[in-house]
């Protein structure tokens, strides 16, 4: 955020030293990541989020860099809510070129969904699908990438025996609270620690956990 000028006056008043002054003006003009516009539309779906759905803004910014660092060209999320994670998986793939389909059983939220990507500028890189992904992903033509799978969490081990034979060799799949629900998903815990195609990581960008998991080359 910009120090104002009435900031910069009273940190020399109080003698500051200058170099903290001038690396605080070096940081306001540090361009962000995005634009002032999607940064308040996201802080937007996050205030109106009564139901807690979306993930916070730092798994938001994880799933961003994830993105980009695996350079994902297909992706696929399951439950997207209102799109606050589509969006930061959206900005991510404008960087790469890729695109995302993202899927969404309660219809209100799916057409509040599209409407924030569009009026986030993503609609050229997200596609909104309504409906139970059971039933649409076999809809969704060809292999995926990167895969974020944030459903209701007893789904998490059927999602996965259905998606994982689709995701590329070294492809990324990634599943949201596996700290603080852990025990709503026990067995797809399992598989993904067991799993001798797969290596899995759990990182906790912000308490509620998120799982990685690196689909291995196999012949
Ligand atoms: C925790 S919210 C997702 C939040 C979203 N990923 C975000 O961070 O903005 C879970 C969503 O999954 C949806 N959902 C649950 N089961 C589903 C299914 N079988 N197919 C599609 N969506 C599903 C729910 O309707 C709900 O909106």
């Amino acid at each position: 955020m910009a120090p104002t000028r009435s900031v910069l006056i009273a940190l020399a008043r109080a003698r500051v030293p200058a170099l903290i002054v001038l690396l605080a003006c070096a940081a306001a003009a540090r361009p962000s990541a995005q634009s002032p516009e999607v940064s308040r539309l996201l802080a937007g779906i996050k205030a109106a989020d009564t139901d807690l759905l979306a993930v916070s803004q730092e798994d938001g910014r994880f799933l961003r860099t994830m993105v980009i660092a695996a350079n994902a060209q297909q992706a696929l999320e399951i439950g997207g809510a209102n799109g606050y994670s589509a969006i930061w998986i959206g900005l991510g793939l404008r960087e790469t070129g890729g695109h995302l389909t993202s899927i969404e059983y309660d219809p209100g939220r799916a057409k509040i969904e599209a409407d924030n990507i569009r009026k986030a500028g993503l609609a050229d890189i997200v596609r909104v699908v309504p409906g139970d992904a059971f039933k649409k992903i076999p809809t969704v033509p060809g292999t995926f990438d990167f895969v974020f799978l944030d459903a209701w969490k007893r789904d998490y081990k059927r999602f996965y025996d259905m998606v994982f034979p689709r995701l590329r060799a070294h492809g990324l799949f990634l599943a949201h609270n596996v700290v603080n629900k852990q025990s709503e998903m026990r067995d797809f815990l399992a598989a993904i620690q067991n799993s001798p195609d797969a290596v899995s990581s759990i990182v906790t960008p912000s308490g509620e956990g998120m799982s990685v998991t690196v689909k291995l080359a196999r012949p």
